[in-house]
């Protein structure tokens, strides 16, 4: 396959427009010059729209076209209590009139009324959508009674995996590298690195996924905010990968992949804040004006400070951070920000 069909490739797959893009790409001057390192440009995916916008409109944009291709009239779907995944599903299908039920597993230890009810839970309702809470023990056997009752009520279901991480959602990654790729190319900004947060492995798997494909040079480090087995992240971000290689065979994408993470910014478990995440929201709020949160986006950011810090990336002109979005769940997390 040529490299032009190659460009284009994704966008023959079949895609509802569900928000905006291309999405900004800004440089980040303020926080750089605090730094001293290199120029830090931010992928603008907090600004994809859908319900305040994050990463899973690109996936869902694929995922949905699935589904209506599939005649699915109901969509189930998994996530955290603060999942934003399922915040922006309940959108997705609020917009195009799919009833929505989101299965949320009560995984994460942080002990304050504000996450089971502010954040994405609030917006959650107000879109929509039919919530089911769970105890993480019990999450088997409650998606097994939902779907049969709904499969009981005739329904035509289209399951999306947490996070929105399959084959087809992690495409929408896919489109973004390649987009991202232009805005570098007219404005000769280089893409040595690319820094996001990882988790489900999508989001991860498309971008990896995508540089093959496209042939870019460049690093995609993923910031592992989920897996306490870093391990398992890269394996899940590697069989992803696969995976679409096999379901996308014209795609002329080999099965070996560079799946790079970095787990030292995880601190004591998913959704669980560290000191240097808040501190890093801190700063990205005061000197940028931008909102990022404490489970996904804020590690990430505090990634990438702590490495420049480090001196890490000072062979480097440019790096790019994807703003993966998240600030949603701001409000649920109003105990970390306590002085
Ligand atoms: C705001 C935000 N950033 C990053 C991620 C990680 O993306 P992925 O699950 O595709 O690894 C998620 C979802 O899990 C998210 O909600």
């Amino acid at each position: 396959m040529s490299s032009t069909n190659n460009k284009t490739w994704f966008d023959q797959q079949p895609r509802i427009e569900l928000g905006q893009s291309p999405t900004p790409l800004e440089p980040l001057d303020r926080l750089s010059e605090e730094l001293g390192g290199p120029r830090i440009w931010l992928k603008r995916d907090d600004c994809t729209g859908l319900a305040t916008g994050g990463n899973k409109t690109r996936k869902l944009e694929y995922l949905m076209a699935d589904a209506l291709a599939q005649e699915a009239n109901c969509i189930v779907t998994y996530g955290a209590v603060q999942s934003n995944h399922a915040r922006q599903t309940a959108a997705a299908c609020a917009k195009l009139g799919l009833p929505c039920h989101l299965l949320l597993s009560e995984r994460v230890d942080w002990p304050h009324d504000s996450y089971a009810h502010q954040g994405n839970m609030l917006l959650d309702r107000l879109l929509g959508a039919q919530i089911h809470v769970s105890s993480l023990d019990d999450v088997t056997e409650r998606r097994k009674s939902l779907l049969t009752k709904l499969a009981g009520q005739d329904k035509r279901i289209y399951e999306i995996p947490a996070g929105g991480s399959s084959a087809v959602g992690a495409l929408g990654y896919t489109r973004c590298l390649a987009e991202l790729m232009v805005q570098c190319r007219n404005r000769n900004i280089g893409t040595d690195l690319i820094v996001h947060a990882s988790a489900s492995a999508g989001t991860q798997a498309g971008l990896v996924f995508g540089k093959s494909l496209l042939g870019m040079p460049g690093q995609i480090l993923g910031i592992n905010v989920f897996h306490p087995d870093p391990q398992t992240l890269k394996d899940r971000i590697l069989t992803l990968a696969q995976t679409m290689s096999e379901r996308w065979p014209d795609a002329a994408v080999g099965k070996t992949f560079q799946v790079d993470v970095n787990h030292a910014y995880f601190g004591d478990g998913y959704g669980l804040p560290t000191r240097a995440c808040i501190n890093a929201i801190r700063m990205a709020a005061q000197l940028e004006g931008l909102l990022f949160d404490p489970v996904y986006s804020g590690k990430a950011l505090a990634a990438l400070i702590d490495q420049i810090n480090l001196g890490n990336f000072n062979h480097l002109t440019d790096v790019i951070l994807v703003h993966t979005g998240g600030s949603a769940s701001l409000g649920a997390y109003i105990d970390a920000f306590d002085e």
